[in-house]
């Protein structure tokens, strides 16, 4: 029986690979070619390289020779075949047409925006920053303030309470307490933080938010000092011709107490200047003794004011956002436009 000639068997496959190649229109169609001829366990040229080995002395060199210039051809071909059925439309890139992806922006939350920029102002106004704990009792959420436990505010019905009479604060003006009973007098402190209320989530509510508590005691502060330093507040916020209104209120632990609204000029695009309705923002008051008194200071010898914020209100003003439940929810197309 006469074995097939090497060498001519090696051209026949070359031919054949090549023709496949040139036929094949995807990367799959290729690797199957690729697998069928050069593949290390079933493929043809590989299997002649492998039986070199058991060819006489004589030939081996040239059938040597020849396998490896067929395999060449072969790597050569596939090569540049890819190159052709990838750059299509459609190819392993994708379509190249498509616009390029944007690169990805984190932003700062606008909840976290209005509570840094309300704070450069009254730092600017010699104010420092404080803090207290989410998680309080009833004593500084409630008694401390002058705010007796059967006052609606107190009642399971409003405030989320943990344990007995460990509640989680449903406003920041604990934090007055906690800090008049670490420090003397003067005190110019802002404490923004969060706050709880078992409240339905809706458009204007949510049950937790960031409020901004401001106080001040010292000797001889007066009204004069409480109603000129918000509205410098208000003015540094919103614009110079912004107006305040301090309108009659009632809170436990001011006296008098105020709910304060501001009138904001708009400037059109055209030009023209509007003025909008008058927006609440704040209660706010003169610290009442009371307060002072159960902190361990002397309420002869200071006086002082206070207010309480709600930072996600005043984000919605400053943007125009209609429900507050948008600020909460994670839509990168609304917080999108937030960054800057
Ligand atoms: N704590 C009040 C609330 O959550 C807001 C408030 C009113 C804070 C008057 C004050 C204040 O400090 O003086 O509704």
């Amino acid at each position: 029986m006469t074995q097939p000639d090497p060498i001519e068997a090696l051209r026949a496959l070359e031919q054949e690979a090549l023709e496949r190649i040139s036929q094949a229109d995807d990367p799959d169609a290729l690797e199957r070619v690729r697998v069928a001829y050069l593949g290390r366990k079933e493929g043809r040229v590989s299997e002649i390289l492998r039986g070199l080995g058991q060819m006489p002395s004589d030939v081996r060199p040239r059938v040597g020779q020849e396998a490896n210039r067929v395999k060449q051809e072969i790597e050569g071909a596939l090569e540049v075949r890819e190159g052709e059925v990838s750059t299509a439309v459609g190819g392993a890139f994708g379509d190249l047409t498509l616009p390029a992806r944007e690169p990805w922006r984190g932003g700062i939350h606008p909840i976290t925006q209005a509570v840094d920029e309300i704070w450069k102002i009254f730092r600017g106004l010699g104010f420092t920053r404080a803090r207290g704990p989410e998680a309080d009792t009833e004593w500084y959420n409630f008694e401390a303030l002058n705010t007796p436990l059967d006052h609606p505010a107190a009642d399971e019905q409003d405030t989320l309470y943990l344990v007995d009479s460990v509640l989680l604060r449903s406003h920041t003006s604990p934090v007055q307490m906690r800090t008049m009973e670490r420090h003397e007098p003067p005190i110019r402190i802002l404490a923004p933080g969060w706050v709880y209320r078992r409240d339905t989530y809706d458009a204007t509510h949510t049950p937790a938010f960031m409020q901004i508590e401001g106080l001040v005691i010292d000797e001889g502060v007066t009204f004069v000092d409480f109603k000129a330093t918000l509205a410098e507040f208000a003015r540094r916020y919103w614009g110079p011709d912004t107006q305040v209104r301090f309108r009659p209120s009632f809170f436990p632990f001011t006296e008098p107490s105020a709910e304060i609204d501001v009138k904001r000029v708009i400037t059109r695009p055209d030009g023209s200047r509007e003025e909008t309705d008058w927006l609440e923002i704040m209660g706010a008051g003169m610290v009442d003794p009371a307060v002072i008194e159960n902190a361990g200071h002397d309420p002869e010898r200071y006086t002082g004011w206070a207010f309480g914020m709600g930072a996600a209100r005043i984000a919605m003003l400053k943007h125009g956002v209609g429900d507050l439940r948008t600020f909460f929810e994670n839509d990168v197309r609304f917080l999108g436009q937030f960054a800057s």
